[in-house]
């Protein structure tokens, strides 16, 4: 299961075994323990193709609102793994059991190709991920190859800058920067050096899980050697979306600070994507409070934040229904498994982030992208510049 290191306060429970003799407390025999125990015991018999059902089975027995009996851990690793069973035993791709026949659209990859933040040590930027959306590409194999020709120009960028070029937990560049908007700056030179133009075909998305730097009602600015109150990063905000090609800003502001995020919503809601990620945490119900509340315009949808497969398919349609962009992702502690490609073509939800186009279990989801859209054929369609609820501008 993949884990997270800038964690909302309420994610679903993530099972460790606390025991310092094993993996220094972080041990999963517990979860392990819960698979092949109780949860085992409860599913024996029951109907793979009933996704909903079996989760169900799974909650009921849980008990908990969080999932701490079992475990997140615990419970979607089976969650996924039926879904994944049940797609085989229907001979079917896991994107088309998910979706059906309408499965045709690829998303606009977000790759994360500078790391700040607990992703860097705070080595960096404060400022935890730095992407880009090659929305302008004809196709999602080419929109990949834009992406990584990028990444390597970025490269070489920054050695000509004389900075390091270490990755941090995602797979992008890492080096000592003083300021949050001198990535932004490195990030545009990369895309002119690969021969593409910022803006008009390859935009840029931040998420600087400002949670992590929000302490005491103030926004700490380390790199900068600051600190602001949620007015000012707004207007921070305001400033570094007219100066750069930013389409999308995610946890702008803190997990508790509403009164900030439904200001930033007021200001740059209408021109940019606003995704809620520890704000929200894949959570129907928090999700839907924040819709009513008018703070956001998507939500950031991690299966681990909730635990099941059919949780995490209710808070993509809730924010379909409502007008407001599902935005799939991994974390930054993964594994090799796939299963977000698949969940986001066959939900359709236009875009996903999973790192830089480097280390192995960011690689696999791209390259799993790759194989939906070489079997679709001809059928296949990339979101492009439709993949946010907003515009692109150019
Ligand atoms: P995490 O970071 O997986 O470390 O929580 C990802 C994110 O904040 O989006
Ligand atoms: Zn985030």
């Amino acid at each position: 299961m993949p884990s997270g290191a800038s964690t909302g306060s309420r994610e679903a429970v993530e099972l460790r075994d606390g025991d310092p003799s094993r993996f220094g407390g972080k041990g999963v025999l517990k979860a392990v323990g819960n698979v092949n125990g109780p949860i085992r015991e409860a599913l024996m018999g029951q109907d793979a193709r009933q996704q909903a059902r079996i989760d169900e089975i799974m909650l009921a027995l849980d008990g908990t609102p969080n999932k701490a009996t079992l475990g997140a851990n615990a419970i979607l690793g089976v969650s996924l793994a039926v879904c994944r069973a049940a797609a085989k035993a229907a001979d079917l791709p896991l994107y088309e059991y998910l979706g059906g026949p309408g499965a045709t659209r690829l998303p606009v990859p977000h790759l994360n190709i500078m790391n700040g933040g607990v992703h860097a040590r705070w080595q960096g930027a404060d400022f935890q991920e730095f992407m880009i959306a090659p929305h302008g590409a004809p196709n999602f194999r080419e929109a990949l190859r834009w992406a990584s020709e990028i990444y390597q120009a970025l490269r070489s960028v920054l050695m000509e800058a004389h900075l390091e070029v270490g990755v941090g937990d995602e797979g992008g560049f890492a080096p000592k920067v003083s300021s949050n908007h001198a990535p932004l700056e490195f990030i545009c030179k990369g895309i002119e050096k690969a021969g593409f133009k910022p803006g008009v075909e390859v935009g840029i998305a931040l998420d600087p899980a400002s949670s992590e730097f929000h302490k005491d009602g103030k926004y700490h600015l380390h790199a900068e050697n600051r600190q602001l109150s949620s007015e000012e990063m707004v207007s921070y905000y305001e400033k570094l979306v007219r100066d750069f090609p930013i389409g999308l800003i995610e946890d702008g502001l803190a997990e508790d600070d509403w009164n900030g995020w439904t200001m930033l919503n007021a200001k740059l809601g209408h021109l940019i994507e606003l995704v809620g990620d520890d704000i929200f945490c894949t959570n129907p119900a928090i999700i839907a409070e924040g819709i009513q509340k008018h703070i956001a315009n998507a939500a950031l949808i991690k299966l681990n934040q909730i635990g099941s497969v059919s949780e995490t398919i209710q808070a993509i349609k809730l924010c379909g229904k409502n007008g407001w962009g599902a935005f799939v992702s991994h974390r930054s502690g993964e594994t090799v498994d796939s299963f977000i490609a698949d969940l986001t073509v066959g939900l359709d939800c236009g875009h996903l982030k999973t790192g830089a186009p480097a280390r192995g279990e960011r690689v696999e989801k791209y390259n799993q992208l790759m194989r939906i859209e070489h079997h679709l054929g001809s059928a296949a369609t990339y979101a492009g510049a439709h993949c946010y609820v907003r515009p692109i501008r150019g």
